[in-house]
This record gives structure tokens, C-alpha cells and sequence, in this order.
């Protein structure tokens, strides 16, 4: 697997962290879907002998991996970010257990925060990441060119975020451009993500033990996991990175959950909502050459 360095986001992802946790969210699908069909799997990150960065998945036949992760793999195709408001119902212990201990590298952890006083004093440092990132024009430009305003755009690149995955209606792209600018501001999007978190049961944030690329993939596939785990217990699951992409928020972040030198990677809202519409899926010979 290679990234693909064209679909970066130089505004909010400089450093391509976000790029990679994406990618290991792609090699924890193939992985589970390798096991589903009787394939054990060795990882090797960066292997000398490519030029590029690559993660080289080697398959073995292995009878005793058939099926062992049927209900991750049957999730792949279900799971999905799920944007809207959820339905403020707690997720009963045992579950918060299995979303808690899903396997991960050494090097990452989960903290799940339910009680309402921490979920309140995260939800400030969503707010504040939500004020600086939407005070910046470039990152507004970025956020609007990903956007695929009608299903005609959505379809035409098979990318980027549809409208209809955030629960907006399909518009012509100069309308909701124009929608955007005039009702868009950091503290709009403040207040709809207050209220998208406050419907939640809680909050997940994914920590690793360093910050370099493999720390990142293997971020991604522990979220990726995680996401796999709660749709198969019905839990929906949303981002709210905003306090990690915007540094100086990381290190407060950090500071306030004594973290020492670990690094907070990604921030995930679950809990219980309808789903939406899903997001598209390229086809597999786009992106698999041989
Ligand atoms: C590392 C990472 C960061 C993401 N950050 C955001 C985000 O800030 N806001 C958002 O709405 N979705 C975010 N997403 C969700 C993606 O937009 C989403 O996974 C993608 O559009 C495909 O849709 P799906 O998850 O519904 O299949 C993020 C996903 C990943 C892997």
C-alpha cells in the first residue's frame, strides 16, 4: 500500500498525520478481510527495498485464521462516519468495555471520557479549534474544495465529503458555496458540534506512544478497529480532530490530560443515531494496480 499524496490537505494536515491514520485505517480493513478469508497477515512498514513509503502486507494460508474476524468483516461495508446529532443514550458498560479493549499495537491506547464534566472541558477544545481553524481563510478554501455539494459532483469524483453524508440537501455547488460564506463561522460550527457531542454517549481519544508515520498507520488502524467494533454493537462514531490539528491546542491538550510524551492523535464522538447516507467507494481498479 503507497499513499496517495494527491488527496493531501496541506491547510489542516501539514505534516500528512491525518494521511497516514487514513491509510491504516485502509490496511486494518484489508487485514480483517485477508483473516475473513483464511489469510494470516505479517505487516512490514517502509520496507527497505521500495523507494517510496510503503507498507508491504504479506499473505499466508492459515485455516486457523478463516472467519476469526467475521462480524469486523461484515461491518466493513456498514460502517460509516455518522455527522449528525445522536440520540443522547448511554452505551451500557460491557459494550464501552469491548470499544475500550479492541485490539491495538502496543504503542497505542484508548481512553473513552463519559463522565460530562470531561466531556465538557473536551467539548471547549473542540470549540476553541473550531474558532482558529474557521478564522483561517486557506483552511475554509480547503474544507470547500473536499465538499461535493450534489450528488452529480459526488458522483463525478467518487470523494471528498457529499453533502447528503452530513445530512444536507443535494445543491447546485455555487449555492452552497454561497450558503457557506454567508452562515459558516468558527462559532457556528462551534455551536453544531457542541450539540452534536452533547447527543453523544462519549468520547474517544486515540493517544500513541510516539508521533512519527508508523505511530500514525497503526492510529489508523486501531480507530479503524474501534469503528469496526462499534457499528457491529450499533454505535456510530463521528471525528472531532480539531484539538490535535491545531498545534498549540495538541500541546494544551496533552498538558491537560497529562499525557507526557504521549500524543493525542484522533478525537472520536459514539453513540446512537440513524445512519446516514453512505459515502461513495471507488472502484476497486482505481486504486489497486498490479
Ligand atoms: C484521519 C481521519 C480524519 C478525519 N477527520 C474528519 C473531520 O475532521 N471531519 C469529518 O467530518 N470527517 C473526518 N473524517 C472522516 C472522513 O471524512 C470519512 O472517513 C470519509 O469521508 C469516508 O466516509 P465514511 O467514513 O463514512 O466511510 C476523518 C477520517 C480520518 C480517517
Amino acid at each position: 500500500m503507497f499513499p496517495d499524496f494527491s488527496r493531501r490537505l496541506p491547510v489542516v494536515d501539514p505534516d500528512n498525520r491525518e494521511l497516514y491514520i487514513s491509510l491504516g485505517c485502509a490496511l486494518e480493513n484489508l487485514i480483517i478481510a485477508a483473516e475473513n478469508m483464511g489469510y494470516s497477515t505479517d505487516v512490514q512498514y517502509f520496507p527497505q527495498d521500495e523507494p517510496e513509503d510503503c507498507i508491504r502486507i504479506n499473505l499466508k494460508s492459515s485455516s486457523s485464521a478463516l472467519h476469526i474476524n467475521q462480524h469486523l468483516f461484515k461491518a466493513i461495508s456498514t460502517r460509516q462516519s455518522t455527522r449528525s446529532e445522536y440520540d443522547s443514550n448511554p452505551v451500557p458498560g460491557a459494550d464501552l468495555k469491548q470499544l475500550e479493549n479492541v485490539k491495538t499495537s502496543r504503542n497505542i491506547s484508548i481512553q473513552l471520557f463519559t463522565d460530562n464534566n470531561k466531556i465538557k472541558t473536551l467539548t471547549e477544545f473542540v470549540t476553541e479549534g473550531n474558532l482558529k481553524q474557521y478564522d483561517d481563510e486557506k483552511f475554509l478554501n480547503e474544507l470547500i474544495n473536499w465538499i461535493r455539494f450534489n450528488d452529480a459532483e459526488a458522483i463525478k469524483t467518487m470523494d471528498g465529503l457529499p453533502s447528503r453524508c452530513s445530512g444536507n440537501p443535494s445543491v447546485p455547488r455555487w449555492l452552497g458555496k454561497l450558503f457557506l460564506s454567508l452562515t459558516v463561522s468558527g462559532k457556528s460550527q462551534a455551536q453544531i458540534d457542541q450539540k452534536r457531542i452533547k447527543t453523544s454517549s462519549g468520547l474517544a481519544l486515540f493517544i500513541s506512544e510516539k508521533d512519527d508515520k508508523q505511530a500514525w498507520i497503526e492510529t489508523g488502524r486501531a480507530f479503524e478497529r474501534f469503528s469496526l467494533m462499534a457499528t457491529t454493537l450499533n454505535i456510530k462514531n463521528a471525528h472531532h480532530n480539531q484539538p490535535i490539528e491545531v498545534s498549540d491546542l495538541r500541546n494544551h491538550l496533552t498538558e491537560h490530560l497529562s499525557l507526557g510524551s504521549m500524543k493525542p492523535q484522533l478525537l472520536i464522538r459514539f453513540g446512537y443515531a440513524k445512519p446516514l447516507p453512505y459515502s461513495l467507494r471507488r472502484p476497486v481498479n482505481e486504486i489497486v494496480t498490479s
